[in-house]
């Protein structure tokens, strides 16, 4: 290049840079440099340290201003809770105070980002519409906004991005939101909106994104079909009522439809053809009223990625043209009324990495082609009408099986055979309220990322084996209702990976444990927050150690053969709110230090061998007289007096 050039390029460079610093320097429009003072005025705290450096007059230098050159007008205010600061690290900030409705002088704004402040109250001017008929971009989220969205809204003809999510906005949604005939992105989710969604929505035909989630908006436009260029639809966990519109088939454009969380009833609306919304990747209507089959048309639909249809009125079978959404990652129907056996065609879904079929009607067999399911991480078909009578063993061989939840599908026999098969990948098994026989085998102790192990409502019998030691992954162990014996020390002896105990969860009531009992406390536990012993034959003492169970909220040890005092403790277990001890022999008196169980909201102490006076105070003399009836000889509140 030669160097003629290279000198236009910097003579250029200096003139325009020149000619701004001119317009910038210079004091600024009266009208926007008062808006902008008063805005600053109405915020009380700001630790971005942003506006304490808007001095002076020229409020096109200020940060977060924003000027056209040519006019010298303010056209953005951009300050975002969220920003990159000066040295390129992002940057949370907040401001308190009142969004001043000054900020409607600044007539030539096409933008106001004040979004994430978290500290901002007040409206939006009612005036908006006619003062700032510029605006291309309104971001507000992340405040404590309140009051309507105004009428006069509906004049910003040139506005793209209407970001007011997360706010305390309230009232219904006015039908001038239907002239926006620019607005791309309209994003109202997480306030406290009310009334419908209004049919002049439909009207929005450059509409991307529509995010009402989070209101209480009662009813869907049935022209709702109409936005062609709609991609995002989420009006879940609203009060919406009736039927999905069957217009819904038509958005050409549509990649995500939640629907989720409402009270929409009718049928599932059926796509007609496969060039029916054809980019939808995730479709959730779970937790509605839907009643009918699952459309066989649903097929048709091969971009879907993550189905949830779960906790509906859905019956009938499972169509076979489920197979056809190859491109499937997740299918949620659990919580329907389905019924009939799983098509051999699921085996065709080889994304597949979830499928929840659980608590319907489905009948075996299960179709040999489900190992096919090389990815897939969770299986979960509990409460079926299965009668599976062993584990399947193509099951156990699914390379990527990491959660299996076979609840109440009538598997019998050991678990032996299961375990020598299984990979020793499995981090959740759930096996629960079966029939499986025999004793748990110490082959358990090689599933060494076991975090959730559910045995409960079985016949297993014998001890504990020796290795679950082993399993230092453990977080959640359930062996209720089982016929098992022996004592309970090994389990407190896990020691969990992280040293302080990732065990939260012990049910082993309704068993045949005796011994044990005086280790509750004593081992690496410190993190249990669930302990049930209840209904065993234990005997013994308790640890003083128990007190350091600073985490548990909940210790059952009722129906055993506890001949212990009540340890004061107990009373250190601070984060107590269910005790029971009935049922036991229990001596003693209760100790003062019960009185630190302030987060007790459940106490029975009754059917033991306590004497003495209750210690007054809260919680315990809150308390029915049952948690304390059928003891020796306790008295005082909520008893009768104790003698003199
Ligand atoms: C600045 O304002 C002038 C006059 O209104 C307008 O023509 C021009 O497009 C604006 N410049 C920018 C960058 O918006
Ligand atoms: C306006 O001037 C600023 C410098 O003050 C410059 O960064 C910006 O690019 C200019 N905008 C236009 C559209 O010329
Ligand atoms: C907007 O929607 C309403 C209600 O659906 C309709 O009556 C009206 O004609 C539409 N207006 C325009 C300009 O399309
Ligand atoms: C559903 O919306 C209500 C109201 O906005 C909110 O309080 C609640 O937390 C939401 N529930 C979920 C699961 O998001
Ligand atoms: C499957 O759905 C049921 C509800 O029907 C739920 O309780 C269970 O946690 C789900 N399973 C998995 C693995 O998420
Ligand atoms: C469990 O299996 C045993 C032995 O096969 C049988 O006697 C028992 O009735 C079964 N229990 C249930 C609840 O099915
Ligand atoms: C403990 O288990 C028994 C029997 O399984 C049950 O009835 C009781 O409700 C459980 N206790 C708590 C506190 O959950
Ligand atoms: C409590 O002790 C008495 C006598 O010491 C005994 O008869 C009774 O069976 C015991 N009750 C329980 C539940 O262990
Ligand atoms: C309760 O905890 C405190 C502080 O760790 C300790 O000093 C006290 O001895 C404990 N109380 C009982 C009764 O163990």
């Amino acid at each position: 290049m030669g160097s003629q050039v290279w000198c236009f390029i910097a003579i250029f460079i200096l003139i325009t840079t020149g000619e701004s610093r001119k317009t910038t320097d210079k004091t600024c429009h009266p009208n926007d440099l008062k808006g902008l003072i008063s805005f600053k005025a109405a915020i009380r705290s700001d630790d971005s340290g942003r506006l304490e450096k808007w001095i002076g007059y020229g409020c096109c230098k200020w940060e977060g201003i924003s000027c056209n050159n040519t006019t010298g007008r303010v056209t953005q205010i951009n300050l975002p809770g969220f920003f990159t600061s000066s040295d390129d690290s992002p940057v949370q900030t907040s401001m308190n105070g009142h969004l001043s409705p000054s900020i409607t002088l600044l007539s030539s704004l096409e933008v106001i980002d004040l979004s994430g402040l978290t500290g901002l109250t007040g409206n939006i001017p009612p005036s908006i519409g006619f003062r700032l008929p510029k605006l291309r971009k309104l971001s507000l989220f992340g405040n404590k906004l309140e009051g309507r969205l105004p009428e006069s809204i509906g004049k910003l003809f040139n506005l793209e991005v209407m970001y007011l999510h997360e706010n305390s906005f309230s009232s219904t949604l006015p039908e001038s939101l239907g002239n926006l005939k620019s607005l791309r992105f309209l994003d109202l989710h997480s306030n406290g909106y009310t009334g419908v969604v209004p049919d002049c929505i439909a009207n929005l035909t450059n509409l991307e994104t529509l995010n009402l989630q989070n209101n209480f908006l009662s009813h869907i436009p049935a022209n709702i079909g109409d936005l062609q260029a709609l991609k995002e639809l989420d009006l879940s966990n609203n009060s919406l009522r009736g039927r999905i519109p069957s217009s819904i088939t038509k958005l050409k454009s549509i990649s995500v439809i939640y629907l989720n969380n409402n009270q929409l009833e009718g049928e599932i609306p059926q796509p007609f053809s496969s060039d029916q919304m054809p980019a939808l990747r995730f479709l959730r209507l779970h937790d509605n009223l839907l009643v009918g089959r699952i459309p066989d048309s649903l097929g048709y639909l091969t971009s879907l990625e993550r189905v949830s249809l779960a906790n509906n009125k859905l019956e009938g079978s499972i169509p076979t043209s489920l197979g056809n959404l190859r491109s499937l990652t997740e299918l949620y129907i659990n919580g329907n009324q389905l019924s009939g056996q799983i098509p051999s065609s699921l085996g065709q879904l080889s994304r597949l990495l979830i499928l929840n079929i659980s608590n319907n009607m489905i009948r075996e067999p299960l179709p040999q082609e489900m190992a096919s399911l090389i990815n897939l991480q969770t299986l979960d078909l509990s409460f079926n009408r299965l009668n599976l009578f062993s584990i399947p063993y193509w099951l156990l061989k699914l390379p990527s099986l990491s959660q299996i939840h076979l609840a109440s599908c009538r598997i019998q026999g050991e678990l032996t055979e299961f375990l020598q098969s299984t990979p020793s990948s499995l981090q959740v098994i759930d096996f629960s309220d079966n029939n499986l026989t025999g004793n748990i085998p110490a082959l358990i102790g090689s599933l060494t990322e076991l975090y959730l192990l559910n045995l409960a409502g079985n016949s297993l019998i014998g001890q504990i084996p020796s290795t679950i030691t082993n399993l230092v992954n453990l977080g959640v162990l359930d062996l209720r209702s089982n016929k098992l014996e022996g004592s309970l020390h090994r389990v407190f002896e896990i020691q969990t990976r992280f040293g302080g105990g990732s065990l939260t969860y012990i049910d082993f009531s309704d068993n045949r444990f005796s011994t044990g009992i005086e280790q509750i406390g004593t081992g690496m536990q410190q993190g249990i927050q669930y302990l049930n012993l209840s209904h065993n034959f234990l005997k013994g003492r308790i640890h003083t150690a128990i007190g350091t169970l600073g985490s548990m909220q909940s210790l059952d040890l009722s129906y055993n053969n506890i001949e212990s005092e009540l340890p004061p403790s107990l009373g250190n277990a601070t984060s107590l709110e269910r005790l029971k001890l009935q049922k036991n022999n229990f001596t003693g008196k209760i100790p003062n230090e019960f009185l630190k169980l302030k987060e007790l909201e459940e106490l029975d102490l009754s059917n033991n061998m306590l004497i003495g006076e209750i210690p007054f105070g809260k919680p315990l003399i809150d308390f029915p007289k049952s948690s304390y009836l059928q003891n020796r000889g306790l008295c005082g509140k909520p008893l009768g007096p104790c003698p003199l």
